[in-house]
Parts: C-alpha cells; sequence; structure tokens
C-alpha cells in the first residue's frame, strides 16, 4: 500500500517533470508552470496557466546547500536539485550534494529523478527566458519538438495513470465493490457466491472486519443466514465465522444484530452437512472469549441445540465439532478463574470473571445428560477425534465423576485405548522421536484411569 502510494508520487514527480521540460526548454512556456503538477491535478492544468508574466521579471532562484522553497517565476539554475512536495505542492531546490565533481557534464545537471539534462540545455533555456521578445528559431522549435518526441505522448502517460488507480484500491473499496455485487438484484447465484468467497479472503484481518461493518455488510451476511439458498447460507456462515474470529467489535455487532439466534435456527433445523458445518464455525468464533454471548448461548437452548445435532445421524464430523466447542468454553472459563487472561490484571478483568462465573455450563451439561454422551466419541478409529473426547471428558470430570467411576464400559475402553497407546508409544520412542504424540494420548487415558479409581 504505502509502496504503491510511494510509487505512485514518484511516477507523478516525473510525469510533472516530463511535462514541463520541452516547454521550458524551448522558452515558450511560462517558467511558473515549471514543475507545478501536484498530486491529483490534471496535467492539462498547465496549458491553463496563464502567460501574462514578464519574462523580464524572472528572478533566478539562488540555490544554497539547503532546501529552499521555489516561489512562483522563479527560474531554476543548472546544477540543482530540485523537488516537489506533492502533499503541499511546494517546490524546493538546493545545490546538488557533492559540488567536488569537476566535469562540467555532470556538475551541471537536473537530478530529475529519471532523466537528466545538461548544464548547456539548461542553460539555453534560461537565457530564452531572459530574451522572452526573441522569438525561438526554426531550429530551436524543431529541437523542441525533437525533445518533445522522445517523450510518451499524454494520453498514453494517462491511461497509465488510470492503471495505476485501478490498481490503488484499498481493501475497503474492494470490500464496499464485493458487496454491491452481492446486494446487486442482477447478480447470479455464482456471482454472489463469488463475492461472498473473496469477502471471506478479506475479512480473515481485525480492520477490514470492522470496515466491514460499517459498509453494512456484516448485516447482510447475518441477513443472508436464513436465505432460501443453501450455497448462500453456507458461505455467509463463513464470511460471519471469519470476521468473528479473534475480533470482540464484530462479536458485539454480530450478538446485537441477531446472529446467535440465526446460528441457532441453522444449527436446529434439517440443513446441508456443508451448511451445518460452517454455522458451528460461525458459533464457535462467536461464543470464544466472548462470556456474554455464551450465556446467551446457554440461555436460548444452545445446548439442546447441540446435544440434537450430536444424536444426528450421519455427522460424525458435527459430533467432535459440537464436543470441542463446549470443551473450549469450559477450559476458556477454567483458565480465566485460574490465572486470569490478563499478564496483568486490571479493572475489566474483575468484569469479565464476574461474567464467567455466570456461565454454568459443567452443571447444565452434567444435567442434560452430556456426560454419558461423550464417552461414545472414544469408539471413533481416528486419533484426533479420540484426543478431543479424552480432553472433553476430563475437563468434565468434575460433574461426571460419579458416573464415570460406575461405567464399566467406559473403563473397558480407556483400557483397550491404554493399551494400544502403550504399543504405539513404545514404537514412537523407538523411533526417536521426543514429542510423543501416542506418548501424550497415553498420558490422557492414563489419567481418565486414575479418576475412574
Ligand atoms: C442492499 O440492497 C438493498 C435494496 O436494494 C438496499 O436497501 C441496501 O441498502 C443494500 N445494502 C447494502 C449494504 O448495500
Ligand atoms: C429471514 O428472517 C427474517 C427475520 O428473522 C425475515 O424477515 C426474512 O423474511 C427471512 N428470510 C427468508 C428468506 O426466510
Amino acid at each position: 500500500m504505502t509502496v504503491k502510494r510511494r510509487f505512485l508520487k514518484k511516477v507523478l514527480l516525473v510525469l510533472s517533470v516530463l511535462l514541463c521540460v520541452p516547454r521550458c526548454l524551448s522558452g515558450t512556456g511560462a517558467s511558473r508552470s515549471a514543475l507545478m503538477v501536484v498530486e491529483g491535478s490534471e496535467p492539462d492544468e498547465e496549458a491553463q496557466v496563464s502567460d501574462d508574466e514578464d519574462p523580464e521579471d524572472l528572478e533566478v532562484f539562488q540555490p544554497t546547500d539547503q532546501w529552499q522553497e521555489l516561489r512562483p517565476g522563479q527560474a531554476v539554475p543548472a546544477g540543482s536539485h530540485v523537488r516537489l512536495d506533492l502533499q503541499t505542492g511546494k517546490r524546493e531546490a538546493k545545490l546538488q550534494d557533492s559540488p567536488g565533481e569537476g566535469e562540467e557534464g555532470r556538475q551541471g545537471t537536473v537530478n530529475t529523478e529519471s532523466q537528466t539534462f545538461t548544464a548547456q540545455e539548461l542553460k539555453k533555456a534560461l537565457k530564452h527566458f531572459k530574451e522572452a521578445a526573441v522569438v525561438p528559431t526554426d531550429e530551436e522549435k524543431e529541437a523542441a519538438e525533437a525533445l518533445r518526441a522522445q517523450f510518451r505522448p499524454l494520453d498514453e502517460l494517462k491511461k497509465d495513470m488510470e492503471v495505476l488507480g485501478m490498481m490503488m484500491e484499498t481493501d475497503f473499496q474492494i470490500m464496499s465493490r464485493l458487496l454491491q455485487q452481492f446486494n446487486s438484484s442482477a447478480a447470479s447465484l455464482e456471482e454472489r457466491v463469488s463475492a461472498l468467497r473473496e469477502l471471506e479472503y478479506l475479512v480473515h484481518q481485525v480492520d477490514n472486519a470492522q470496515d466491514f461493518i460499517t459498509i453494512g455488510g456484516l448485516q447482510l451476511v447475518i441477513g443472508t443466514l436464513n436465505s432460501s439458498e443453501p450455497v448462500l447460507q453456507e458461505h455467509a456462515a463463513l464470511v460471519l465465522g471469519s470476521s468473528l474470529s479473534s475480533n470482540p467489535v464484530v462479536q458485539v455487532e454480530s450478538v446485537e444484530g441477531g446472529a446467535l439466534q440465526k446460528l441457532l435456527l441453522l444449527l436446529a433445523t434439517e440443513q446441508p452437512l456443508p451448511v451445518k458445518k460452517k454455522a458451528l464455525f460461525a458459533m464457535a468464533s462467536l461464543l470464544r472469549h466472548f462470556p456474554f454471548a455464551q450465556q446467551r448461548f446457554l440461555k436460548l437452548g444452545g445446548l439442546q441445540v447441540l446435544e440434537a445435532l450430536f444424536l444426528s445421524p450421519g455427522g460424525a464430523s458435527l459430533r467432535v465439532r459440537a464436543v470441542t466447542l463446549l470443551y473450549d468454553m469450559i477450559v476458556e472459563k477454567e483458565l480465566i478463574l485460574q490465572h486470569g487472561l490478563d499478564p496483568v490484571p486490571d479493572a475489566s478483568h474483575e468484569a469479565r470473571l464476574r461474567q464467567y462465573s455466570q456461565v454454568s455450563l459443567l452443571p447444565q451439561l452434567a444435567e442434560r445428560g452430556w456426560c454419558g454422551l461423550v464417552p461414545e466419541l472414544l469408539a471413533s478409529p481416528e486419533h484426533d477425534m479420540r484426543e478431543k473426547a479424552l480432553r472433553a471428558l476430563l475437563a468434565m470430570m468434575p460433574p461426571c465423576q460419579e458416573l464415570y467411576r460406575g461405567d464399566r464400559a467406559l473403563a473397558g475402553a480407556l483400557s483397550l485405548l491404554q493399551e494400544q497407546y502403550q504399543g504405539l508409544a513404545e514404537s514412537e520412542r523407538g523411533f526417536g522421536d521426543e514429542d510423543s504424540y501416542f506418548g501424550e494420548l497415553l498420558g490422557l487415558v492414563e489419567s481418565m484411569l486414575g479418576k475412574l479409581r
């Protein structure tokens, strides 16, 4: 972004110099138009600058080794550095940095960033300012024409500038454009989905996600959660989930915008699997580190909804996601209560503690029978799913311990896992693995077994 902007400034500077030089050299242009193009102005304006200045009054700028402001109408002698402040439009000039260089050709050049002109050429131009009464000779006109021909036509330069302008499109502009595309009644379903896909990429950035609220995108996306097109629902949930990730501003705005209810509705009703997966993702992002939303989630019957999801046939991947969501909430609260999120507890720490203490997840989990649901996940053939189940079981131990102690099936399943992971951990050690994955799983199994005794 800044690199692009700097590049554009440079182009403008060079452009302004190029536009001036042929005219300046031919002696027919008003010197005060020299280098006057500033950022954003049309190069054409140069032509409108009046030519009524009396060339006899022309002042010659006296450069020193310091930057000094150039006043309109001042001529710059050869051998000066000229720079243009694109913010203010002011020109400044000074002597070249290394006056020690003896050769005329080098010492007497003007640094225009991309082009240099010999002292001879500029002296000639300067002479014409002084002798304005003298009409340029044909020869001089020809020379000017030739010089002009070396530069690219103005139209071409303008086209390049337009391309540059397009390259400069900011994330904010892109999001506005995509949102318009998405919201257009003329857009096809594919176009709308593709707009959501591109938006999803952009809203990962915290600043972009907040701009997304400003331009009305968040509300539009929340509204799309109950679209009649599953593919739109799915991608709207994905955009929502991405913009919510680690972004408290979006979290608050989403709860206020009714996202919680809409996501719960998606999870509670019959929907294609991809829609449910993305809705669960958005829900997890909405609840993370946001005890207020967690409390609302519980009040609105979130646990019943997850339960139905867990028990629905064909949703193995949903099952583990639902349990992971609950596990994250349990652990998050525990960490806050034990250590606090902040290295140094501040005033908001107390408030947060109070909010978390109102999230009574564990008792409700036990009440709703989740103690009996989670062990089912141990039957999964996937290590990853088992790991999540083991961690969740350990987290749920306080309210579930009594039940688990009497659960012979659970004890049997854990013993089998213990045996399996002992073997796997051993072969892992054989390969010299220090951070043993199976060793870690074995550790989880064994602490579970320890709690059942
Ligand atoms: C989407 O379109 C509707 C109807 O054309 C309009 O009222 C609304 O402001 C638009 N929303 C956004 C965020 O552009
Ligand atoms: C989505 O829900 C809103 C209110 O919750 C309702 O006004 C709108 O008609 C619904 N849209 C669809 C497509 O069901």
